[in-house]
């Protein structure tokens, strides 16, 4: 039994919370996301985000959209808390922890081979664009800054202009997108939402149809 064996039990264990009304992965299914968006207490009540991924998370702090928690370490003692209303030993936090940080991504099913397919080699050009400008909020290794931006992304329910980048690995698996959900894909999002385009961070203008689809499949191959 490995530390991380010990945390992907209690990540997944509805005894470890009042009442066994849920466990961790009630909301982080093979801690990832539901698809969902929550109420969380953390940032206000009236103001519901979508669940986030656990891949990464421990390396792209501050976490939650906001923001609000200064890292994952502190998200998840807070979600022992105040989502489960449990108090558990530290080690059983730190054991969580070290789950979390083993996880490893998932190859995207929009590769060849394991490779990027000539699109989305196309569109990684487009991608690193300085114009166009994606890179600068979402720079390699883990296509994230760190870093709070507003990008025109405040919705009805939203008390805030600005949010953390979010890591863009594994995002093929991860819809719906942004902090409240409201893009089904990343290509409604950049083409409906104009996401990094004039007046969100960025720069689209210039582009054809065929370099949106490029760059487009790029996203989903990381
Ligand atoms: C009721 C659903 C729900 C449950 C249960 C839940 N979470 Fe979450 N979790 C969320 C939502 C929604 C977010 C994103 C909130 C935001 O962006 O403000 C989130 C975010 C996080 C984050 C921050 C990730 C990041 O990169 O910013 C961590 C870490 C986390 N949860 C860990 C846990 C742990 C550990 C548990 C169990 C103790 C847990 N969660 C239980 C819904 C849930
Ligand atoms: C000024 C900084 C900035 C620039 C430039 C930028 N982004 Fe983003 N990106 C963000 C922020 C901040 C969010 C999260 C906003 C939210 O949650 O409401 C985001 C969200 C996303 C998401 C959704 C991720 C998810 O998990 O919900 C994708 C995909 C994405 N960006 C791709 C791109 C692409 C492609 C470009 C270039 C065309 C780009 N971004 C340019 C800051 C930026």
């Amino acid at each position: 039994m490995t530390i991380q064996r010990r945390g992907e039990m209690f990540f997944h264990d509805a005894d470890l919370c009042f009442q066994n009304w849920q466990s961790c992965a009630s909301c982080h299914p093979d801690a990832r996301a539901d698809g969902l968006n929550w109420d969380l207490l953390n940032d206000g009540i009236g103001n519901p985000k979508n669940t986030k991924s656990m891949l990464l998370a421990h390396q792209t702090p501050p976490s939650m959209a906001e923001g609000v928690r200064e890292s994952a370490e502190v998200a998840v003692r807070a979600g022992i808390v105040h989502i489960q209303f449990a108090v558990r030993p530290e080690e059983d936090a730190v054991a969580i922890d070290e789950y979390l940080k083993a996880l490893e991504p998932v190859p995207s099913p929009y590769r060849v081979d394991g490779e990027l397919s000539p699109a989305a080699e196309r569109g990684k050009k487009i991608f690193f664009d300085e114009k166009v400008g994606c890179a600068r909020c979402h720079p390699e290794p883990l296509y994230t800054d760190n870093l709070l931006h507003d990008v025109g992304s405040r919705g009805w329910f939203t008390r805030t202009d600005a949010f953390v980048t979010p890591t863009l690995v594994e995002v093929w698996r991860t819809a719906p997108y942004m902090h409240d959900g409201k893009w089904l894909t990343i290509e409604d999002l950049i083409k409906k939402g104009g996401h990094g385009g004039e007046g969100k961070g960025g720069d689209l203008s210039g582009l054809t149809e065929q370099q949106l689809d490029d760059l487009i499949e790029f996203v989903l191959s990381l």
